[in-house]
């Protein structure tokens, strides 16, 4: 898919506010209708990687060089998604990836992504930076979905977002080790990123062009980040607010770190940003359940692998001493059969997601995940294969671009059954 931001969408002119929608059919359409629906600091807030964008965009663009093995005349009946992540039982091995700000692509997004993704059996999980909070999440959408936390400077505040995230039942912690300095993403400084934003007339104008966005907003009191206000020390407004993230994210975090949050966290673990097969060596001693590889979507170094192009490496050197999982540019189920096929047990989507509810909010996240099912479903079919527990490395095709010698032109059969068997035999 495309990853370059297009031209502003201007409003539907009255002529095209007749003539009905075309029906959604892949995530690129999610993409075109949160591109139109969602005020344009936001929406570049997601669809942007870091200076060049060049990783953001081959996390995409290498599925793309992946070929699989089509197959024929195998019963394909009976077919199961159904697996295990962290050993939680899951409909299909997707879960959501964590999202900063995913309460300003939709009003209450946080709450509305975990409910889509509850109906669909697979798991949740919430940012450290959401803007609905822990609590908000469990009481609104239910328990049982997963909390990814950053490290903060601030140890005591880490310390109490652990406990919160254990008393409102998540089930899993997702730490996330490759953002302990910023990558820069030029469209964020260039549109005054802010929560809510600022009343610029740059930004007015824009919103005055997203009345969806503006109404739902409206109707609801979250607009900031909930597990921060509040709950940090000192932070009880947006100045402060700013002041606190800023200089925050802790450099100093390290594999002492991780141990340290080993021991008090007592569920599952799973360490978010491995893309080294020496940090992955250094993940599977940790103790830790699970690994997922990920370069953040593109947003942190860019000039890194893609992450789909780090994923056979590190799965062959740790994949039987560690659970791998997955994410980056997934963007269809064919995507998430190839990852399954290079060595991942499970996989995240960020933008997929992000883009279904910037559309559509909670309606939009489902359709999402049903794309991506059914995509899967097929796929894995088409492949010969009917239980996604069995896919793996079998399903890729080899390149065919190989130069073969050219094989002996087949003889007519006539002319093959008049040689006498003495002559054939001394050919
Ligand atoms: C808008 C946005 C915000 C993100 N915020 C976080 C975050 O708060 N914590 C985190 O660990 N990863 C964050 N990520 C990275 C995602 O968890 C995930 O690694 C990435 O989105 C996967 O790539 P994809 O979007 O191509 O699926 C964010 C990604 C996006 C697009």
């Amino acid at each position: 898919m495309s990853t370059t931001t297009m031209p502003s969408a201007r409003p539907p002119s009255r002529l095209a506010r007749l003539i009905p929608e075309p029906p959604v059919t892949c995530i690129e359409d999610l993409r075109r209708l949160a591109e139109r629906r969602v005020p344009r600091m936001f929406y570049d807030y997601a669809d942007s990687g870091s200076y060049t964008e060049g990783t953001y965009r081959a996390n995409s663009q290498d599925f793309a060089q992946i070929k699989l093995r089509q197959r024929v005349a195998v019963n394909m009946e009976g077919r199961s998604l159904a697996s295990t992540m962290v050993g939680q039982p899951v409909a299909m091995p997707v879960a959501l990836a964590p999202t900063g700000l995913t309460g300003m692509q939709h009003a209450d997004g946080e709450i509305l992504a975990a409910r889509a993704a509850r109906r669909a059996g697979v798991p949740f999980t919430l940012s450290t930076m959401s803007i609905c909070s822990i609590e908000d999440v469990a009481a609104e959408a239910g328990p049982g979905f997963w909390f990814q936390l950053y490290v903060m400077r601030d140890r005591d505040f880490i310390g109490r977002l652990i406990d919160r995230a254990e008393r409102a039942g998540c089930s899993a912690l997702v730490l996330t080790l490759d953002l302990q300095i910023l990558g820069q993403r030029h469209k964020d400084i260039k549109n005054g990123l802010s929560t809510p934003p600022k009343p610029t007339i740059r930004n007015l104008v824009n919103l005055a062009t997203k009345p969806r966005w503006c109404l739902a907003m409206l109707g609801t009191e979250r607009r900031t980040f909930g597990n921060i206000v509040g709950h940090a020390k000192g932070v009880t407004d947006l100045s402060s607010l700013s002041a606190w993230t800023a200089e925050q994210f802790d450099p100093s975090l390290d594999w002492d770190d991780v141990r340290r949050i080993r021991d008090r966290w007592g569920g599952k673990l799973i360490l978010k940003g491995i893309l080294d097969v020496e940090d992955a060596e250094r993940a599977a001693e940790s103790g830790a359940d699970a690994l997922i590889v990920s370069n953040h979507g593109g947003r942190q170094l860019d000039g890194a692998l893609s992450s789909i192009a780090a994923l056979p490496e590190i799965a062959a050197a740790v994949g039987d001493r560690i659970e791998i999982l997955f994410d980056g540019g997934i963007r269809s189920g064919q995507d998430v059969i190839k990852a399954l096929a290079l060595g991942a047990k499970g996989t995240f989507i960020g933008r997929a997601f992000l883009y279904g509810l910037g559309a559509n909010g909670e309606a939009g996240v489902t359709q999402c995940l049903d794309i991506i099912r059914k995509e899967l479903d097929t796929t894995m079919a088409m492949c010969g294969l009917r239980d996604v527990r069995e896919v793996d490395g079998r399903i890729v095709a080899r390149s065919p671009y190989r130069a073969e010698p050219r094989p002996a032109a087949p003889r007519p059969a006539a002319e093959l059954r008049a040689v006498p068997m003495a002559e054939a035999a001394r050919r």
